[in-house]
């Protein structure tokens, strides 16, 4: 196959949602129908349990469960779907923050019942400041929820898009039909027992036909017709050019568990998701059909075998092709690299590949070479841009509890940040070194992996921040930024690239020091 037709077959996405919305069931479903596993609860939820959080064990299987649902791929008519996983848990936002930059596309799962939640408000804006296409699969429809319309009048609100319904539910519940699908034109039935099978559709193009009464009956019919008029009404006609610049949100309704809904939504998806995106580097906007290689990690798993410092580092392919045994180029080390193993991911397998395409994942034996955000090249000196780092929310200082090990930990504190882990800040003041997380639970992850992969011991002490700025100043020689370092000097620190970083101990400090300092300008993310 050509190398413009392997690309426009690509679809790489990831499918977000509030925990329990029904992700893992829908991944899970796609890929039945993809034919790339079996049965149903072969996809492992990567969910921490409830109470699980100082479970370690349960830790463990979380991130071994996390390896082999990273990339999920499989192919459906011809197409190559690589699904990204992401962490619903808010512990591990910024894992799912920094996997929404390697995805083309998302499928947001809501609830019918909860309807739009505190997660989902999170990710969405995410991928709206990214104007990354969206389409909205609300779920558990043969459970009672909320109306239709009350539903996509929320997601409009809470999560500020623009929608359009390309399926519509015939009853919800205990009277939940089918679905109309809009978007083809025709009535998939709802028997209760579809959970296996990949149901039939009736073809149903005129919503006037008596066909429609005898197929739902007279008050469903009539209702349908008069849901239908009002959708036409209220919203705006799908539009792929608007979907694909994440200005239109298409909508369907439907039941993962039970298969209902589904290929609706895959065969809408395949045919307008976008294909591989070109992406911006810190020179110039590279297009995924450009002859050369080039990729970015996003994601890193380490030492899943303690014995081993062995990591996988996984590169999303922007353009070119990538080839095993090609030496290419680790732009931030300025050296050339080549990889013997190069890992593909299909379905829940991961299998040594010697070619990948714009849009695929590989999986890279790396003994800590990488980290995330690092850019590989046949040759060009590029950088990708894009992987920002959130203020963290928790802030913990980091103490060496057995002084004969200080080297392992400062060597497992180095890995476990270039991994993603958490953040670490150093104090201008006295080099004391601080912690930032998103969720408590990481604290105890890090302290279990540095005992358990470095031999390092390490306790934490508690630090009033509220959050942390990266500062910008145009000129560092003015004399309100010099006044600025000498007041707040126990307030700085370098974060691990050596920016400047602000711990603000409260808002009201925060919001003091920005009034004081106006030349100087405070960033919630390290990159501006
Ligand atoms: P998540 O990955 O988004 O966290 O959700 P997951 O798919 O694990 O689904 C959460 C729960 O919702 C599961 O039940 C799942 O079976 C159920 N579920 C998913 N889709 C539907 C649906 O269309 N209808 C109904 N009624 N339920 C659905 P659980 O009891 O938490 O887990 P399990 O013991 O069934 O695995």
């Amino acid at each position: 196959m050509k190398f413009s037709e392997e690309i426009k077959r690509r679809r790489t996405f990831g499918i977000i949602s509030h925990p329990d919305a029904g992700k893992t069931t829908l991944t899970e479903k796609l890929l039945l129908f993809g034919g790339a596993i079996q049965e149903a609860g072969a996809v492992k939820s990567n969910k921490i349990k409830k109470g699980a959080t100082s479970d370690f064990m349960e830790i463990e299987r979380q991130r071994g469960i996390s390896v082999a649902t990273s990339v999920l791929a499989f192919e459906y008519q011809g197409v190559k779907i690589n699904i990204l996983d992401t962490p619903g848990h808010k512990d591990f936002a910024e894992d799912t923050f920094r996997t929404l930059t390697a995805v083309d596309s998302v499928i947001v799962v809501i609830d019918v019942a909860k309807g739009v939640e505190e997660q989902t408000e999170k990710l969405v804006s995410v991928c709206r400041m990214r104007n990354i296409p969206m389409i909205v699969f609300i779920n558990k429809l043969d459970r009672e929820g909320k109306d239709a319309f009350e539903l996509l009048d929320e997601v409009e609100q809470k999560l500020g898009l623009k929608v359009t319904p390309l399926s519509f539910p015939i009853g919800m519940g205990y009277d939940f039909k089918g679905i109309y699908n809009i978007w083809e034109k025709n009535i998939n039935l709802f028997s209760g027992d579809s959970r296996k099978n990949i149901e039939e559709t009736i073809e149903v193009s005129d919503l006037s036909s008596p066909e429609l009464n005898t197929l739902i009956g007279d008050t469903a019919a009539d209702t349908l017709r008069e849901e239908i008029e009002l959708v036409e009404g209220i919203y705006p006609s799908f539009d792929k050019e608007l979907y694909q610049k994440g200005d239109l949100q298409p909508v369907f309704f439907g039941s993962a568990l039970n298969n209902f809904g589904v290929r609706e939504l895959l065969d809408c998806f395949i045919s307008i998701a976008p294909t591989p995106r070109a992406k911006e580097s810190d020179t110039r906007v590279v297009q995924p059909d450009e002859k050369d290689f080039t990729g970015f990690v996003f994601k890193i798993h380490a030492n899943m075998d303690p014995k081993h410092r062995d990591r996988l580092a996984f590169i999303k392919i922007v353009s070119g092709t990538f080839e095993r045994n090609v030496p290419y180029l680790h732009t931030r080390h300025n050296k050339k690299l080549k990889f013997s193993s190069p890992n593909a991911f299909f379905a829940e397998k991961k299998e040594i590949v010697d070619i990948s395409y714009p849009g695929d994942i590989v999986g890279l034996h790396d003994t800590g070479n990488f980290k995330i955000g690092d850019t590989l090249t046949t040759g060009e000196q590029l950088n990708y841009k894009g992987i920002p780092s959130f203020s963290p929310e928790h802030f913990r200082y980091i103490n060496n509890a057995d002084p004969l090990k200080s080297k392992q930990l400062a060597k497992g504190i180095d890995q476990l940040m270039d991994e993603g882990v958490a953040q670490l800040f150093t104090l201008e003041l006295n080099g004391r070194k601080v912690i930032g997380t998103v969720g408590a639970l990481q604290y105890e992850v890090i302290q279990y992996r540095l005992e358990h992969e470095y031999g390092a011991k390490c306790t934490y002490e508690n630090l009033n921040v509220h959050k942390a700025c990266w500062i910008y100043v145009e000129d560092e020689n003015n004399d309100e930024f010099k006044d600025f370092k000498r007041v707040k000097s126990k307030f700085l620190a370098k974060d691990k690239q050596g920016q400047l970083v602000f711990l603000a101990d409260s808002s009201f400090s925060l919001q003091m020091t920005q009034q004081k300092y106006p030349s100087i300008t405070f960033h919630f993310t390290s990159e501006f």
